[in-house]
């Protein structure tokens, strides 16, 4: 069976990280999860002043200081942690706090183009499950397997909102889990720089009606399809 890349996109909360993550555990291949990246960018930005009360971020800054912005997994026996210059954010980064900075972040062309540069470099070998919102359509253009989740944003707000309770946040009120579900689709499908968009050859998956074992079995007979041919 050759190796293969694979790259799931699709909106926030659409379950693509968890059935990323168990096909890549499956098959044993690398995940990769590029949100996070934007994700320890935004905690970057917002523990060095650069994200104003008002969430705009001071671009001049932030641009100036990625090349001292390092991101990198560690695979541990509770899953994988982001690094961010070797501290794991892995907690910090799902808070809500930098949820509702990072779109803006990622909308930045320099920022985009040197996360692109890092995904890029972690899938030249191949072997590689990645997800995030422009895998299939600008970082690996040639994969050999595309997959596009669709769910609606009430499902999504539901479970990003029962994650952050099974944490420990009890103040997030499933409303404004939705508004910022709501907000990010906004920004990430309307950006000018690689918006969320669903490749040509891309398979769709509406998984709104179905179980975390159905996508797992529906994704590995895709998986088993793509590598055996
Ligand atoms: O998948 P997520 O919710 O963890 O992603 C966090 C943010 O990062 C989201 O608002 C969109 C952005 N993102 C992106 O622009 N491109 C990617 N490849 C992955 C995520």
């Amino acid at each position: 069976m050759k190796k293969i890349t694979i790259a799931i996109d699709g909106f926030s909360s659409s379950g693509k990280s968890t059935m990323a993550k168990q096909l890549a555990r499956t098959i044993g291949y690398r995940y990769i999860d590029s949100g996070a990246m934007y994700r320890a960018v935004t905690l970057y930005a917002l523990e060095n002043s650069m994200v104003a009360a008002d969430g705009t971020i001071d671009e001049k800054s932030l641009i100036a200081a990625l090349p001292d912005i390092h991101i990198d997994f560690a695979p541990t026996e509770n899953g994988q942690r982001t690094l961010l210059n070797g501290r794991d954010v892995e907690d910090e980064i799902r808070t809500l706090r930098v949820s509702n900075s990072v779109s803006p972040v990622a909308v930045i062309p320099e920022v985009r183009h040197a996360m692109v540069a890092i995904q890029q470099a972690f899938g030249v070998e191949k072997g590689i499950v990645m997800d995030g919102r422009d895998i299939g359509t600008t970082v690996f253009p040639d994969a050999e397997l595309k997959i596009y989740v669709n769910a609606s944003a009430e499902t999504r707000a539901k479970r990003r909102w029962i994650e952050l309770r099974e944490k420990g946040d009890n103040t997030t009120t499933y409303e404004d889990v939705l508004d910022n579900v709501r907000t990010r689709d906004h920004i990430d499908s309307t950006r000018k720089e690689s918006p969320l968009r669903r490749a040509d050859d891309a398979i769709d998956l509406d998984n709104d009606n179905m179980s975390i074992e159905q996508q797992n079995a529906w994704l590995l007979e895709q998986f088993n399809k793509a590598a055996n041919c």
